[in-house]
This record gives structure tokens, sequence and C-alpha cells, in this order.
């Protein structure tokens, strides 16, 4: 009745019928493949006669066909030589590659009406050849956080992975974790010592690969043994010494007594025949094996800040070595010690303040230390800079540091307001610089700033009253020859200046003006000094100087005056030097010519003068560059390799 059914709806179908479109199969299919053999994803469909078949790889379309006897498949050009379709459908792959391994869908579409679709995960294997195991670190150590192997493969991809220690399976767990290629063993210990062993399979071969794993250990705690066994010898007396501890590679054992080693036997035994009274004392017994070495490089001893109370946190660093050397602060009344980054958070640090605090390192081979001393922040002057950036804005620069263990952090305040990192305040990473941006003596900005340097033993303040551009003193001296004056002068130390204006009145040698001060030099905010050459020994002269901060002037210095000297001496002195003076000014007005920067040639100028014109041709000689206000983060610790105790010590006395 049933085979009566299909028939009458094949017939049906044939005949042009609206049918049902199908595919088969229904469900995604694994399939797997050896590399280079042919293999087919098999499919049939019913329900259109000249349907549209599509095969996707990964989503990406790779053959198109409308399935009919005139049309052939539409096959993606980097795959026609390996794939081929089927009138039912079904892919075929000729010498599969490993880049075919992937998930392929087919999709029959009869045009205009209905889609369905099949899916396949498509396995290429490798046969599995030369797996060979590794470990991480190198050399299995009782104490190392874990132990790592890891497999390789020269060919083939492993479908399941078994791990096996002694023989037995290993699985997930406290101990063993399994991911990937990787098996960890977490704290491995002298019991984890014994043949690995890891199985790859896959549906077309295997592999195995064993090794033989020695987890090296100790020395164990020592076990002393003195003989006979007596609280007290006397002199005369003989005994015995004995020190021996487990170990892999085996230790050996060294005796010290008063700071020099005893010669014991290979077994560590010392044998102490008719002893003396001046062989009494404390007798040390040093364990080494092989593994030994003093880690490199010096302890490294710092303090630092924390947030919690009491705030103050000691490291001692000295990583490397086997074993690692213990540290420790004898010094904080802790009774702690750790290996390569030790810390220590004492409770009470006011006593500690200038105190220097000594990190022990104790290596079986070398026993040394370093100090740090913690310090509260001291004493300090803030310090001005004035800073002109390229468009002419003035920063002024306040620093306020101190000296202090671990290093202070500085709170700046204006008019009993905290300053905060922005725009027209910039604070620098360690905090100890203040910016002010867009300084102008005329604002506010001319104030009181105070800066407070703090740390977790303790913090100092100051007050920084900055000023506006002025002089506090000045003077003149007037070569012996007389064409030439240094002025000389100072500021306080928080005014605001950007630059000086010297100016000058007396004699030009082409303008008649002798009444009016005239600017002859523009100097940079950091002079305290010029020289003026080229003076006529007989004129007078009238000097000042106008301290300026950006486009503002500040009070003018006090007028300093060369005065002619009528006396026969200074007569004779200027008729000699004469001379001189024209030669020079010749020479002055050569090198300005050649420079191209003259500007008013015949009147006294000065060598500082010179180049400060010259140098204007490229740069503006008052414009000092903007200073750099990036700062390196601190420097972090980063993290260190771990290496296992191999030496114990122990002592008798
Ligand atoms: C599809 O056709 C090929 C050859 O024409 C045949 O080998 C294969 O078995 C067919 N597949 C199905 C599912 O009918
Ligand atoms: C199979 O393909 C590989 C490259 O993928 C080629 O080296 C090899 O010659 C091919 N074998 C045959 C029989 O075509
Ligand atoms: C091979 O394809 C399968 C199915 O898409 C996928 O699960 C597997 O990760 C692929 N293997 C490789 C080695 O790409
Ligand atoms: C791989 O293993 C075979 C035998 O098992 C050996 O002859 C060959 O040298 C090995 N190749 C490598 C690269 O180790
Ligand atoms: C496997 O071990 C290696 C070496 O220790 C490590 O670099 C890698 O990250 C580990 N991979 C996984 C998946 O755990
Ligand atoms: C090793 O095994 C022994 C015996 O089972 C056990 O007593 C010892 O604690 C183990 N050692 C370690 C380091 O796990
Ligand atoms: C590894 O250990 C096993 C069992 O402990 C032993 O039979 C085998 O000879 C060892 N292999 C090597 C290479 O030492
Ligand atoms: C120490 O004395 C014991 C017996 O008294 C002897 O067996 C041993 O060889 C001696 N050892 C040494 C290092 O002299
Ligand atoms: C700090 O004080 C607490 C209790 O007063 C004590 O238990 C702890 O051991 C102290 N720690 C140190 C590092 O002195
Ligand atoms: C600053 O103030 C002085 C006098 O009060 C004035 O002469 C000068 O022009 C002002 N400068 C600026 C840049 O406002
Ligand atoms: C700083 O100035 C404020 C008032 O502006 C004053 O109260 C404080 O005592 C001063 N501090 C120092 C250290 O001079
Ligand atoms: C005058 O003396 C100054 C130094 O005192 C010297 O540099 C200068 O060359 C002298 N001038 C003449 C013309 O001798």
């Amino acid at each position: 009745m049933k085979t009566l059914f299909d028939l009458i709806v094949l017939l049906f179908c044939l005949a042009g019928y609206v049918c049902d479109l199908s595919i088969s199969p229904t469900r995604p299919v694994s399939v797997d493949a050896l590399v280079g053999s042919d293999v087919t994803l098999s499919v049939s469909h019913s329900g259109a006669s000249q349907p549209v078949v599509t095969w996707f790889m990964e989503g990406v379309p790779i053959v198109i066909w409308t399935i009919s006897d005139n049309t052939s498949p539409d096959v993606a050009s980097d795959h026609s030589s390996v794939l081929h379709v089927d009138r039912n459908g079904s892919l075929t792959f000729r010498n599969v590659s490993l880049s075919c391994n992937g998930t392929y869908t087919v999709e029959v579409t009869k045009i205009g009406e209905m889609r369905v679709s099949a899916t396949f995960d498509l396995f290429v294997y490798d046969f599995i050849k030369n797996v060979s195991l590794h470990t991480d670190p190198l050399e299995a150590i009782e104490g190392a956080p874990v132990l790592t192997f890891y497999y390789s493969t020269m060919q083939g991809d492993a479908r399941e992975v078994w791990w096996s220690f002694n023989g037995i399976g290993l699985d997930n767990g406290p101990h063993y974790s399994i991911n990937g290629k990787n098996l960890t063993i977490n704290q491995p210990s002298r019991n984890d010592t014994g043949q690995y062993a890891v199985v790859l399979t896959n549906p077309f071969s295997s592999g195995t690969h064993y090794r033989n794993i020695t987890v090296l250990y100790g020395p164990d705690m020592p076990v002393l043994m003195v003989s006979p066994t007596k609280a007290v010898f006397v002199s005369g007396d003989s005994l015995f010494l004995s020190c021996a501890a487990e170990g892999l590679p085996p230790p050996s054992a060294t005796w010290i007594f008063s700071n020099r080693s005893i010669p014991a036997s290979s077994g560590g035994t010392v044998n102490l025949t008719e002893v003396t009274t001046s062989q009494s004392g404390v007798y040390t017994c040093v364990l080494i094996n092989q593994k030994t070495e003093i880690p490199s490089g010096e302890p490294l001893c710092s303090v630092q800040a924390t947030n919690e109370s009491p705030g103050l946190q000691f490291l001692c660093v000295w990583p490397g070595g086997v074993p690692e050397a213990r540290l420790s602060f004898p010094g904080l009344r802790v009774n702690d010690s750790g290996e390569r980054i030790f810390s220590i958070t004492p409770n009470d640090t006011t006593s500690l303040n200038g105190e220097e605090i000594i990190c022990k390192a104790d290596h079986p081979l070398i026993q040394t230390q370093c100090s740090i001393i913690p310090r509260g922040p001291v004493d300090f002057l803030p310090v001005i800079f004035t800073n002109i950036s390229q468009d002419e804005q003035t920063t002024v620069v306040v620093h306020c540091n101190t000296e202090a263990s671990p290093e202070a952090v500085v709170h700046w305040f204006k008019d009993g307001h905290g300053l905060k990192d922005g725009s027209k305040y910039q604070i620098s990473t360690n905090t100890s610089q203040l910016f002010i941006r867009d300084f102008n003596v005329n604002s506010t900005d001319l104030d009181i700033y105070t800066c407070t340097a703090i740390n977790p033993l303790g913090s100092k303040t100051s007050n920084v009253t900055l000023l506006g551009p002025q002089i506090s003193d000045s003077s003149i001296v007037l070569s012996d020859n007389r064409t030439e004056v240094t002025l000389k002068w100072n500021v306080p130390p928080t005014s605001i200046i950007t630059g000086f204006d010297i100016q000058m009145k007396g004699p030009d040698l082409t303008v008649s003006s002798r009444s009016e001060f005239r600017t002859i030099q523009m100097m940079p905010g950091f002079t305290r000094t010029t020289n003026i050459s080229g003076l006529e020994p007989k004129s007078s002269y009238f000097f000042r100087i106008i301290p300026q901060a950006g486009g503002n002037t500040g009070e003018r210095s006090d007028e300093h005056r060369v005065q002619p000297d009528a006396g026969l001496e200074s007569a004779v002195i200027a008729g000699i030097t004469a001379p001189f003076s024209i030669i020079l000014i010749l020479i002055v007005l050569a090198f300005i010519y050649n420079g191209k920067c003259d500007r008013n040639p015949r009147r006294p100028i000065s060598r500082a003068e010179e180049k400060v014109i010259c140098q204007s041709a490229v740069n503006d000689p008052h414009r000092c560059p903007p200073p750099d206000y990036r700062l390196q983060p601190p420097e972090r610790l980063t993290a260190l390799p771990y290496v296992n105790t191999h030496v114990r010590r122990a002592t008798t006395v």
C-alpha cells in the first residue's frame, strides 16, 4: 500500500505538481577523513526536479549548481581540482587536505519557493608522528608553584589526549589540570617523580610518548647528632658530630666553628678527639647540593607608603639563586622572613623616623644585607622657575622638593583652597611641581601658594609668596681702562621674571639724544650680570635695569652713573686706550654686518648682546624652550621566576 502511495507521489512530482522539498541528512553529520583520501559529504533530496544546490564552507559559498543536463557546477576556482558535485547534491573531495577541515552546509532551493539545508563537520586528520613531551620549567623542583608538561607532534593532530602517571590515567583535579596540549601539576613534590605518558589518538592513528621525571628536592631539615649524648663535655673527652639530610641531588655537609670550616668526612661527620675548653661553642652544619647558586646582584631595600594605616611597607628584593636567599628585617622585631620580594608592614612606625632599617639576606654561600632609612619630609624652600612658551604664554613652575623616604606626596593650596590638576594648574606626576599656566602678574595669579609635603612619617608645609618683576639690588663696576662696565643685579627669589631690559643714557655715536634712556640689551630672565663695552672713557653714562614678566614691566633698578674722570692719570689712561676702543668697535661692526643682524651698530655693544641679536634671526632669544612636563611613571617591580630551596642549615651547641 505504502509503495503504491510513494509511487503516486513520485508520479505527481515528475509531472510537475507541487511537492514538498526535502533533504537528507536532516541533522549535522560528522565525517572523518584522512589527508590525501577521497571523501564524500553525501546528501539526497527530493521534491524538485531542477533545484539549485549551493555548498558553503564556514558560511562562504564554494559550489553553486542548478542541476540539469546542460549546465555544469560553478566551483570556486581555488577548489576546482578538489571538489566535485553529484546530481543528487553530494560533494566529493579528491585528495582532501588539512585545509578542507571545517563545517560545510548544503542548501537546496526550488526556485522561488523553498529551501532546505544539511550540515556536515568534516574532520581531516593526518597520521600522528613523532610525539614529544616537554616540561616547563626544564627541571622539576619540589616547591615550585607548577610543573607543566606539553606535547607536540611532528605531524597529525589528536582527537583524544590521555595523560598518565606510572600507568594511571590522570584527570582534572586539585593536583592536575589538563588544558589543550598541557598537563599542569600544581605544587609538584618528590612524590611526583615517575613515568609520565601522553597518548594521542585520532581516527586513523595514535602516538605515545613516555617521559621519566625526577623531581629534585631538599636538602630537608638536617638531623644533627652528637655522640656520646651528653650535656657537658670535659677536657680530654672525644666526641663525634654528624649531620645528614634527605635531598636530591644528595647534599654535602660542611661544618663551621668560629667562622672557620672544619674538616668533615664525606658523610658529614666530624670527630673531635681530646677536646679542650677552647673548642666550646656553636658548631654549624651547612648542607649544600650541586644546584646551590648565589642570587645575582645585591639585595635592594626600599620603603613605600601604603594606603592602610600605619602606612609604611619595607621591601627587600633579592630574587634568583638556588636556594633563594632568606630575607628578614631583624630591626623591625618581626619574626618573619621571606624570599625574592619580602615585605613587612610594621605596626608602629613613629619610632622608625631616621632609623636605619636593615634587611638581612642569608644564603648558604653568602650573608649580606641592605638598608634603608625612612624619613619624614625635611624643611625645604620652594623654588620658582618662569618659562615663556612659543605663544608668549608665561608658565610659572613652583618646585616643592623635599627629602623624604618614602617619597612625599605634595598637596597644593592657594588662599586656603586645594589646587587640582587641570588646565590652569598642572601638578607633576610625583606631585612635587605645580605649573601655573598663562601666568599674569597683573592678576590674582600673584598670590601666596602653599605646598604641604606628606609621607607616613610626617609633613612639612611651606608658603611661597610670588612677587611681580623686581630688582632687589644692583651694582656697576667700571673696567680699569674705562671702556667697559659690568652690571650686576639680584632679584627676590620668588619674583616672576621673564627677562630684563638693560637701558643706557649717554653719548651715542649716531643719535645725539643724550637725555633719554634707551634699551641697549634684552637679557633672558635667568641672567644676573652683563658687560657693556665700547664706552668712551671720557663720557658720562647712566645705566639701569628694567625687569619684565610677560608683557608687564616691573619697577626699574637704581640708576648707575659712570663719571668722566678729569684727573691727569685718567687722561693718560684714556689716551692709551682710545685706539683700542676704536679697533674694538670696528671688529664688532664687521661681525654684525656679516651676521646681518645690524640694528643699531654705532652704539656701544656688549658681547652678550652680539649673541642675543644674532640668535634672534633664527629664534627669539628671550624664549626658553617649553619645559618638558612629562614625567616618567615610577618603575615597577617585575615578576620574578621561582626557584626552590636546596639548602638547609642547622645549628648545634
Ligand atoms: C549520489 O550519487 C553518487 C554517484 O552518482 C553516489 O555514489 C552516491 O551514493 C549518491 N548519494 C546518495 C546519498 O544517494
Ligand atoms: C594531493 O595533494 C597534495 C597537496 O595538497 C599534493 O602534494 C599531492 O601530490 C596530491 N596527490 C595526488 C595523488 O594528487
Ligand atoms: C576541523 O573542523 C571541525 C568542525 O568544524 C572543528 O571543530 C575543528 O576545530 C577543526 N579542526 C581544526 C584543526 O581546524
Ligand atoms: C620521527 O620518528 C621516526 C621513527 O619513529 C624517526 O626515524 C625520525 O628520525 C623521527 N623524526 C624526528 C624529526 O625526530
Ligand atoms: C601550556 O604551557 C605553556 C608552557 O608553560 C604555556 O606557555 C601555555 O600558556 C600553556 N597553555 C595552556 C592552554 O595552558
Ligand atoms: C609524599 O607521599 C608521602 C607518602 O604518601 C607523604 O607522607 C608525604 O607527605 C608526601 N609528600 C609531599 C611533599 O606531598
Ligand atoms: C622510566 O621509568 C620506568 C618505570 O619507572 C622504567 O621502567 C624505564 O626504564 C625508565 N625509562 C628510562 C628511559 O629511564
Ligand atoms: C670518627 O671516629 C669513628 C669511631 O670513633 C670512626 O669510625 C670514624 O672513621 C672517625 N671519623 C673520622 C672522620 O675520623
Ligand atoms: C601588629 O599588632 C597586632 C596586634 O596588636 C599583632 O597581632 C601583630 O603581630 C603585629 N604585627 C607586627 C608586624 O608587629
Ligand atoms: C598691568 O598693570 C599695569 C599697571 O597697573 C599696567 O600699566 C599694565 O598695562 C598692565 N598690563 C597688562 C598686561 O594688563
Ligand atoms: C602659610 O601662610 C598661612 C596663611 O596664609 C599661615 O597660616 C601659615 O602659618 C603659613 N605657614 C608657614 C609654614 O609659614
Ligand atoms: C678694557 O678692559 C676689559 C677688561 O677689563 C677688556 O676686556 C677690554 O678689552 C679692554 N679694552 C681695551 C680697549 O683695552
